[in-house]
């Protein structure tokens, strides 16, 4: 086991309030952190703000507010957001703050004092948003390599660190540690980056340019560069040269959490600081992709930032959370658009999980008085309980695994596939059905098991929704809502004769809006609240299109529509939109043919309960019998099936 977890996220500007692009990192490391304190490694998470530089002096004279004004005014926006977010971090490191100057003046002097700092004339390019300093040969068409913008020709003294003569024990250091700079492709960036020679770094600021800064230790003219101060935060904040005990038990970090951007600090100047400093090196740097929307990078210099604040206001941070987790495969960039937020939050929380937890509830109060009951001695060795304990199982080891892989997003995947399989156990067992017969121990049996397996599911998932996971442990009875990783291997952890309570719908369905509907002529209003109907502005005009014949109630009564229960659903071979479903109305088993694969995958639809026609002339479609037809709601090319509310029995009369 490992014997400590240090992780970091960069520390944040204070130019500005923070994005969804600040809050994943973020959500990541809380993620990563609650993951290891579920499986008892002494874990310290750090978080902070980047408080120096041009970027907070232009911010702070735009706003008419001295640096220092504008970076105590800013950094409480981070502060708020992370208390928000649930972020449990053991502490906040502002680089303003004393014993982090401190630190880094000692550096710089040491640095100095040793030749590894040295001044000299300099003649070269300046990208101010960037705050770096770059040769001729590095401009692209005249533009800064990096944001494109102009650059500045700047001629002046300053204090270099010799980075330069890292660069082959750089090359060497990573070639030998593959796991240093993570995911692969961006190690192989450092790697391309480093096969042009390596400059040394500037590392002052004359003040007259820019006073914003820790001072020099040996030239009182000069600020420090704002990277070079805000790289030493990893340790100024664990103890370096203040509390030796701290900085032995933390560091080398375990892994700096950085976006894409920022690679080149981190991996080449970050490590050849460290080297000319004589510390180990961080185990691993790694680097995650940008949140786009539109295609293109959320920034505020775009105007495309989303306000996590915000987000996590209407739709509750435990989705929010979940869905960052969830919908980013780490290391790649994904989209953020509000349609994937509302398709993911219906269908993996609202109806998987928040409705899985309402079955269980449900029945153990109308079958068992609110009591959890006793299963059979030997329930596991019923082949369907032996199937989703072990799906279960196997999900806690592709969690554990994808903690230390950094493939989160697979873990939290593994995690809601066995809430399905749990689902897909009810759908099996029918409790509706064995709650019928005169022997309550298949039942019992049955209803313990669903509430064992939904208990380990939501322990796997606690990290990342803390607050609904430790909601649906109180709701099974559970009184320690901070699962441990032992708990979840064990079977039998819930003890039966424990009350089961009922805790409302966990997550909501939420209505999205469509922009632009047009109604009555006019615009709707946007909104995607959970529960709340359209907002529509003009009365709607009838909904019955002029030519359409009006039957009387006795041709409706010749159909026979039924709820049935979805059991298996695939695709059929060689037909892009036709999915063949397994469907139980009643007792009977039916197979139909439904056009609906570019509207849902196999897995979003079993355990459903959907509406049939079930007096339908069997047909073939494609070859294929269907015996049957599933209802759907469809408008242009949206379509979603019509299903029932809440916990339904299969084969009941839809009238
Ligand atoms: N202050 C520096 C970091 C110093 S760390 C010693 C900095 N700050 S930042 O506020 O501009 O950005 C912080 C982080 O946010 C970076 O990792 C950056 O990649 C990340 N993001 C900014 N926009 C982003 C997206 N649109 N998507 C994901 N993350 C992005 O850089």
């Amino acid at each position: 086991m490992q014997n400590k977890f240090y992780v970091t996220t960069p520390i944040y500007y204070v130019n500005d309030q923070p994005h969804v692009g600040h809050a994943y990192t973020t959500v990541l490391a809380d993620v990563l952190a609650r993951y290891h304190r579920l499986l008892d490694v002494p874990t310290f998470f750090l978080t902070g703000t980047d408080e120096h530089g041009q970027k907070v002096a232009k911010a702070a004279a735009a706003a008419g507010l001295t640096p220092q004004q504008q970076a105590d005014r800013t950094v409480v926006r981070f502060q708020e957001l992370w208390q928000k977010l649930g972020i449990t971090h053991d502490d906040f490191i502002r680089t303003t703050e004393e014993r982090h100057k401190v630190v880094v003046q000692k550096i710089l002097a040491d640095l100095f004092q040793r030749g590894e700092i040295y001044r000299a004339e300099y003649d070269g390019w300046y990208c101010v948003p960037c705050e770096r300093f770059f040769t001729e040969k590095d401009l692209v068409t005249g533009n800064c390599p990096d944001c494109g913008r102009p650059v500045e020709k700047i001629k002046e003294a300053n204090y270099f660190f010799r980075m330069g003569k890292y660069q082959q024990w750089l090359l060497d250091y990573i070639q030998a540690h593959p796991k240093f700079i993570q995911p692969d492709y961006r190690r192989n960036e450092t790697l391309g980056f480093l096969r042009q020679p390596l400059n040394d770094l500037c590392i002052s600021r004359p003040k007259s340019r820019l006073a914003w800064g820790i001072e020099l230790p040996f030239d009182a003219d000069y600020v420090c560069y704002v990277w070079f101060d805000a790289l030493v935060n990893y340790i100024s904040a664990v103890g370096y040269l203040s509390d030796e005990a701290a900085f032995k038990k933390w560091w080398p970090c375990s892994v700096h959490l950085i976006g894409k951007d920022i690679l080149t600090t981190h991996t080449v100047y970050w490590p050849t600081m460290l080297q000319a400093m004589g510390l180990p090196q961080p185990e691993m740097i790694f680097a995650h992709g940008w949140w786009l929307t539109s295609g293109s990078k959320m920034s505020k210099t775009a105007g495309n930032v989303v306000d996590p604040m915000e987000l996590a206001e209407r739709f509750g941070v435990d989705a929010f959370r979940y869905f960052l987790i969830a919908e980013m495969a780490m290391g790649q960039d994904a989209s953020f658009t509000e349609d994937s937020f509302v398709r993911r939050f219906n269908a993996d929380l609202a109806n998987d999980l928040g409705n899985l937890l309402n079955r269980i509830t449900n029945m153990i109060g109308r079958y068992f008085a609110g009591q959890l009951p006793a299963p059979a001695e030997n329930a596991l060795a019923g082949p369907e309980e032996k199937t989703v304990w072990d799906t279960v199982q196997a999900a806690v080891t592709t969690l554990e695994r994808s903690v230390t892989e950094m493939r989160l997003h697979e873990g939290v995947g593994a995690a809601i596939v066995a809430v399905k399989a749990i689902n897909r156990y009810l759908e099996l067992k029918q409790p509706w059905t064995l709650a019928k017969q005169a022997d309550k121990a298949p039942l019992a049996t049955t209803l313990f098991t669903a509430a064992e397996t939904l208990r380990v599911a939501a322990g796997l998932l606690f990290p990342v929704m803390p607050e609904k996971m430790a909601a649906v442990l109180r709701s099974l009875g559970q009184t320690n809502t901070t699962p441990k990783l032992d708990e979840l291997r064990a079977w039998g952890v819930l003890k039966p004769g424990t009350p089961v309570q009922d805790c409302g719908p966990l997550f909501p369905r939420v209505e999205k809006v469509e922009e632009k509907t047009e109604v009555g002529g006019q615009k709707a209003e946007v909104s995607s609240k959970p529960q709340v109907p359209p907002a529509v502005i003009n009365p709607p005009p009838s909904t019955i299109p002029q030519g359409v014949e009006l039957l009387d109630y006795a041709h409706f009564a010749k159909l026979e529509l039924r709820t049935a229960q979805i059991v298996t659903a695939a695709k059929v071979e060689g037909a892009d939109k036709l999915l063949k479903l397994e469907v139980l109305v009643g007792e009977e088993r039916r197979q139909i043919v439904a056009g609906i694969a570019l509207h849902y995958t196999p897995e979003q639809l079993v355990g459903k309960t959907v509406v049939v026609v079930a007096n339908l002339k069997p047909a073939k479609i494609r070859g294929v019998e269907s015996q049957g037809m599933l209802l759907a709601a469809s408008q242009g090319d949206k379509l979603v099936l019509v299903t029932v509310d809440g916990e339904f029995p299969s084969g009941a009369k839809v009238k």
